[in-house]
């Protein structure tokens, strides 16, 4: 997989990649993680990304040429790959939607500034808009490194064991466990007696209902849906 990522920041992203899971996955050729400069695809000497509002209002908007100076150019290096639009406006990140784009050969990420970027951008250039929550950043770059992280860590070979992935919280629906590990007891707080058991199907039974009882107590969003759905993962409540 290619991930390009452009920016007018690009030493905000300096870095971020190149730790733990995501440099291994680049390390072993799995993904390949690009960063550009905005700035490298305009043509003016100032080097101009941004310019006053058309009908007034605070800040200044990104414009749209360079933005499709960049992907067209990097479009042309490859396959055309999906342009993601970071804005606080896009359709909300989920595991879902990460799973959905970590199957994709290429993706090319545009993170905005300022006000955000001209309209026709969202409108003509990219394939989708992506927020990554109901919060507004000051920039794009943030967002980038969690919708790579999310995408990264689900590529074939990214993790010692595919198990890890099977089992995390959203992959069913459903939250995640409790988890402990040693020492078994500490300041007099005990870890489940039934962890300790070696009784592998108690064990399985006792995550599964800390997972429902979970879910439905911090997430009943997410259980409401579970229980429109054909799913039969909540068949094993009582
Ligand atoms: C200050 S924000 C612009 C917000 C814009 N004026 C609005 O109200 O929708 C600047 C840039 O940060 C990024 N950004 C901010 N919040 C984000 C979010 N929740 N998810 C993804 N990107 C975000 C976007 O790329 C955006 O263009």
């Amino acid at each position: 997989m290619r991930i390009d990522i452009i920016s007018i920041f690009p030493p905000l992203l300096a870095g971020v990649f190149e730790h733990s899971i995501i440099k291994r996955v680049r390390d072993r050729g799995i993904v390949d993680i690009q960063v550009h400069d905005l700035r490298d695809y305009t043509t003016d000497r100032h080097r101009t990304v941004d310019d006053y509002p058309y009908g007034g209002g605070a800040g200044m908007v990104m414009k749209p040429e360079p933005w499709f100076r960049a992907v067209e150019s990097l479009r042309m290096q490859g396959s055309a790959g999906r342009a993601i639009l970071l804005t606080p406006q896009g359709q909300q990140l989920n595991q879902r939607v990460v799973q959905r784009l970590a199957s994709e050969d290429r993706l090319i990420i545009l993170c905005g500034r300022y006000e955000g970027v001209d309209e026709r951008v969202a409108e003509r250039l990219v394939d989708e808009e992506i927020s990554i929550g109901d919060y507004v950043l000051s920039g794009g770059e943030p967002a980038a490194v969690v919708l790579v992280d999310a995408i990264v860590r689900l590529q074939p070979g990214a993790l010692g064991s595919s198990e890890s992935i099977v089992e995390e919280t959203f992959m069913e629906g459903l939250l995640e466990y409790p988890q402990y590990t040693r020492p078994p007891e500490f300041r007099g707080w005990r870890v489940p007696d039934i962890l300790l058991s070696g009784d592998h199907g108690a064990v399985d039974e006792w995550r599964r209902q800390r997972q429902i009882e979970r879910t439905r107590e911090r997430r009943p969003d997410l259980w409401a849906k579970l229980s429109n759905s054909d799913d039969d993962v909540i068949e094993t409540t009582t």
